[in-house]
């Protein structure tokens, strides 16, 4: 980037006064300059700090699916498989089925139950879980693999994401024991609140402006 001003007409009476006001001009021209660095000067090692992270890193931390369940990773699991990691990994905090959650004890964040509460939505006294209320089961595969086990985010690979997702379903009594869920077959799953929901959109669209209004 060039960073040069030119004054163009500058009368000879005023000479001085001119080549003050460059100079000033010049100062204030050369400091927005400097804050458009080369792009490439960003990852240089000018601070020593840090380092570019590499695809594996991006892709797993930025790894976000939504309900069309587009970048799923490869892998796959069952209900059955997901049976033993939810024991081991899930069990202590929403109960051994599911359908417990955790009773409220100080000082702890009461984990929901996962399990249950169909057709309760309408009622008083609602139960809110995967099976009567999630609208879509690729983004409980989602949920699982970024927030959970809590306090061990993150340690779960794909293939148990898609086994313990698998049996939070089977126990809704949405899958079967033995159906194998992988990128393909997850976002097919149909949820039974899927409609459940006003669209993501409703189609509103803001009134004309009125002229006269006062603001
Ligand atoms: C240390 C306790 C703990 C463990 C272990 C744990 N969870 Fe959770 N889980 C929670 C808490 C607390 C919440 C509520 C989080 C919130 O509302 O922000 C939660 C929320 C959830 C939800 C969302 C429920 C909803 O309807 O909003 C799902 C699904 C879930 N956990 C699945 C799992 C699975 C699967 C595992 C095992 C791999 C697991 N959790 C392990 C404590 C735990």
């Amino acid at each position: 980037m060039r960073c040069s001003l030119n004054l163009l007409v500058v009368p000879e009476t005023q000479k001085l006064r001119a080549l003050a006001l460059a100079a000033l001009f010049a100062f204030a021209f050369s400091v927005p300059c400097s804050l458009f660095p080369n792009p490439s000067a960003a990852q240089s090692p000018t601070y020593n700090l840090g380092r570019t992270p590499t695809e594996e890193e991006i892709r797993a931390a930025g790894l976000s699916i939504g309900p069309d369940g587009k970048d799923l990773p490869p892998g796959s699991g069952t209900a059955k498989e997901g049976a033993k990691i939810y024991a081991q990994r899930c069990a202590a905090c929403h109960g051994p089925t599911g359908a417990e959650g955790e009773v409220s004890a100080k000082g702890r964040r009461p984990a929901p139950p996962l399990v249950g509460g169909k057709g309760t939505l309408t009622s008083p006294k609602p139960v809110r879980t995967v099976g009567s209320f999630w609208p879509y089961a690729s983004t409980l595969w989602d949920y699982i693999n970024r927030a959970m086990p809590l306090f061990a985010e993150g340690s779960l690979s794909a293939n148990e994401v898609y086994a313990v997702t698998a049996f939070v379903l089977f126990q809704n009594g949405i899958i079967q024991e033995n159906d194998v869920l992988d990128a393909k077959t997850l976002p097919k799953v149909q949820m039974p609140n899927r409609n459940g929901f006003l669209p993501l959109r409703p189609e509103w669209k803001a009134p004309p402006v009125d002229p006269n209004r006062v603001p």
